[in-house]
């Protein structure tokens, strides 16, 4: 249900896609042709899902969305998490300028995590005056009226909030795939996990209302879509902050009725918070992947603290255990950073000896990157770049090895495969996902993509499969 203010809000808005319709319209009479606008996603789930919903203001507003930068409206939505998404988002900045000197009447939009830090949006202002609108990560669903101040006035647009309270429903939105897509559950972060930036740029934990949630997830079944990832950087705390506090196995156990939806996913789960009920729910889905993506971060139960994480490495140990009890078929991922500040070589030997006891199907490293603002980032002894570099490269090793070893258990098993795209290197075959995750290659036609289909899985190449699609 939407508050009456947050509902005005979604007119409001209307009524500026509406108005920059017909900019967009003279445009593209004068010009003879449709006005283009590309969207350059960094970073993670909630970005990507954020700029679904920017395509769907601009294609709203009669842009045709392309892939490529030369374009009339290049939109950076951009990351900040660790320092090299940032050094990105400004090389291409200079690749775009070049671009716009060529393209008279050209705007360029930034926004996302970046932009909510200060020190940027003073950079852009000084050094990057081929900028035309700068916004955050609390107020995308402004795009239209952003653009229509840029367009009366001519001159750079900054709107930067710090936090929000406030979830405009309703919008459109523009789905990247017609069979799967993102749903925020929740916004926000109250971890602040010592090493993080999110909680700064993304602001306090705000759960969607349930009927919300639902309601998106139905009208997307509706239109074809049969698996959902539900996203939020802490989905096990969702809806402590509603105003009828709900769990999120609650909610998951309700998303499972919906008629036509067949695979749910969800991300992130913290540790910290992953409860029995929820284990429970797993355990009984029939739509809840066979997948758990759990963070780890270090093993040390010493780094643990340092990194405000809630948990030791016993608790962990614990965890993954009883997921793999009620699940036994589930596969576990996890993301861990390396050379946190007073890593000492022990610590480091705590976290691979969790991966080897847990067995990950997958594991996202990082070399551990200063955010400054984050209290890690003034923690002394910052461990050097060449131990963390030979450290890394250890771990790496022991990842793929746990890795390929469980990925090999499954072959010669029939899987349930959702067909996801032609092959990017051979047209003849396409690629799929198991529940688990994983990938599998297999010869078969493009009209299978958007279905589950039954593959057997004759080889393991490491992370991927070649397989066989099994006829119905
Ligand atoms: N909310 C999610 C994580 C979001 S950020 C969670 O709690 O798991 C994704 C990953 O980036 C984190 O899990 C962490 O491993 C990594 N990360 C975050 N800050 C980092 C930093 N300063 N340096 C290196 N890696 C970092
Ligand atoms: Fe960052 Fe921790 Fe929040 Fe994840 S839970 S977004 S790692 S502060
Ligand atoms: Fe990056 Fe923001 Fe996601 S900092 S990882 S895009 S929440």
């Amino acid at each position: 249900m939407l508050a009456q203010n947050e509902f005005e809000e979604t007119r409001r808005q209307y009524d500026f896609i509406n108005q920059c319709r017909e900019y967009v319209n003279k445009k593209s009479e004068a010009m003879g042709r449709p006005l283009s606008a590309c969207i350059v996603t960094f970073g993670c789930q909630m970005n990507a899902r954020d700029s679904e919903k920017l395509a769907g203001i601009l294609g709203e507003m009669g842009y045709v969305i392309t892939d490529s930068e030369d374009a009339d409206f290049v939109i950076y939505n951009t990351c900040t998490v660790r320092e090299n998404a940032n050094l990105k988002v400004y090389g291409r900045l200079g690749h775009l300028k070049s671009i716009k000197q060529k393209r008279p009447g050209m705007i360029i939009a930034l926004c996302g995590c970046m932009m909510q830090e200060e020190a940027v949006v003073e950079k852009i202002k000084q050094s990057h005056k081929h900028v035309d609108i700068v916004f955050g990560t609390h107020n995308i669903y402004k795009l239209a009226e952003l653009l229509k101040a840029h367009i009366e006035s001519g001159s750079m647009i900054i709107d930067i909030w710090k936090d929000t309270d406030r979830i405009v429903e309703d919008l459109p939105v523009e789905r990247k795939y017609a069979f799967k897509t993102g749903i925020n559950i929740m916004f926000g972060c109250n971890n602040f996990c010592s090493y993080c930036i999110v909680p700064y740029v993304r602001g306090r934990e705000r759960s969607r209302n349930a009927e919300d949630i639902i309601k998106e997830i139905k009208q997307a079944v509706s239109e074809g879509v049969l698996e959902v990832m539900l996203l939020g950087q802490n989905v096990n705390s969702y809806g402590k902050d509603l105003a009828n506090p709900k769990t999120f196995a609650n909610l998951l156990t309700e998303i499972e009725k919906i008629d036509g939806l067949k695979r749910i996913r969800f991300m992130t789960s913290h540790p910290k918070d992953l409860s029995d009920e929820l284990i429970e729910v797993m355990g009984n889905s029939k739509k809840i992947s066979r997948h758990l993506h759990l963070p780890l971060q270090s093993g040390s139960s010493r780094i643990l603290t340092a990194m405000n994480r809630h948990y030791t490495k016993e608790d962990f140990l614990i965890l993954a255990d009883k997921i793999k009890v009620a699940c036994p078929d589930i596969s576990l991922t996890t993301d861990i950073i390396v050379g946190f500040p007073g890593e000492t070589n022990e610590d480091f030997l705590e976290t691979l000896d969790v991966v080897q006891k847990v067995g990950f199907s997958s594991a996202y490293t990082f070399i551990y990157s200063k955010r400054t603002g984050t209290p890690a980032a003034t923690m002394a002894k910052q461990v050097p770049e060449d131990v963390i570099k030979e450290r890394f490269s250890r771990l790496l090793e022991v990842v793929q090895h746990e890795a390929s070893l469980l990925a090999k258990q499954q072959v010669g098993s029939i899987q349930e495969v959702l067909v996801e795209e032609v092959n990017t290197h051979d047209d003849q075959m396409m690629t799929g996902r198991l529940s688990n995750n994983l990938i599998v290659h297999f010869s078969g036609r493009k009209d299978l993509i958007g279905q589950i289909i039954q593959v057997n899985l004759l080889e393991c190449k490491g992370f991927y499969y070649i397989g066989e699609q099994i006829q119905p």
